[in-house]
């Protein structure tokens, strides 16, 4: 039987490409640190395991035919993970970012690229057939940035109001995983990925008030406001990279690929499709 496993199957991307791949009727096993805590459907075999213990990792590793991972574990554990997968998995498709693309918004210094590089350059090296997907900005950051805010009032306190990204769908870089997992010949090959279309992130804020009928204020803030009033839970390497990402990338249109329709055969889906089926985010008590 044809066997995927998914590692970051309890994450953003990981969970749409669960349940994708359980539509394409694809065997699933999911590597988590928590089975208990898991919540994933009941067609899915949940392993427990973690990257950066190589020898939890075998158990989940037998009988696969393909990996799908999401890497958010430290660098320590780099190369001995990568080196435990290949002993037992022919192919793998990596989440990364589009951080060779010569768009300014992603040529900023970025600690996560750089971890991403060397992630790709350990699987090139290691005998597993390898393809490595691009995605840009996440829409499912809106739910982490703004829903809270939303949640709270009517005001989104938020730098760099004008700048434009083309956030992407994680059900759409799922469906290019699973694509790129079931079919031959992506092998060797690089897609980056993007939403549709480019919008500036106080656009983004207006569709998320237009899709759960309120009227919302964007409110912008100083980037020194920013590295204080966003921390926790962000950290502050990720505010001064994503802060460094937004100033590079003010007054162009966001970098907007075609990748997902041409590989997924479907357009990719809007910002708006994506607040819609996510509208209850932004409004639940
Ligand atoms: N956000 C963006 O705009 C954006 C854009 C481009 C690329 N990316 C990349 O996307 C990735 C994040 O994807 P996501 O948002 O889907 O992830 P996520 O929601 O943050 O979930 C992280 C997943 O990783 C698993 N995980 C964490 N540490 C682990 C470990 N030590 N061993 C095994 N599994 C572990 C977690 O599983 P358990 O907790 O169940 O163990 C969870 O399923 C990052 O690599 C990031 O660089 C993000």
């Amino acid at each position: 039987m044809k066997r995927t496993l998914v590692i970051g199957a309890t994450g953003n991307v990981g969970r749409q490409v669960v349940s994708q791949l359980i539509a394409a009727q694809v065997g699933v096993r999911a590597l988590t640190r928590n089975p208990e805590s898991a919540r994933l459907p009941d067609q899915v075999e949940v392993v427990g395991g973690d990257l950066t213990m190589p020898d939890t990792l075998d158990r989940s590793l037998q009988d696969v035919d393909a990996l799908f991972l999401v890497w958010v574990a430290p660098r320590t554990a780099v190369a001995p993970a990568i080196a435990r997968l290949a002993k037992y998995v022919g192919r793998v498709v990596l989440l990364s970012a589009p951080y060779r693309t010569p768009h300014p918004f992603f040529q900023q210094p970025n600690p996560g690229a750089t971890l991403l590089a060397e992630i790709e350059g350990t699987i090139e090296n290691s005998g597993m057939q390898w393809t490595f997907l691009r995605p840009g900005m996440f829409a499912a950051n809106a739910k982490g940035w703004w829903a809270p805010q939303i949640r709270a009032g009517d005001v989104v306190r938020w730098p760099y109001a004008d700048v434009p990204t083309a956030p992407i769908d994680e059900r759409d870089i799922a469906a290019v995983a699973v694509r790129v997992l079931c079919e031959e010949g992506h092998g060797g090959k690089d897609y980056v990925l993007t939403g549709p279309e480019s919008l500036s992130q106080l656009e983004q804020v207006r569709i998320i008030g237009e899709a759960i009928g309120r009227s919302l204020r964007y409110q912008e803030m100083s980037p020194d406001e920013a590295r204080r009033e966003l921390l926790p839970p962000m950290t502050l390497p990720i505010i001064d990279m994503l802060l460094n990402a937004w100033a590079a990338a003010i007054g162009q249109p966001a970098f907007v690929t075609s990748s997902v329709a041409e590989i997924t055969g479907t357009p990719a889906r809007t910002f708006r499709d994506w607040v819609i089926d996510h509208a209850a985010e932004f409004t639940r008590a």
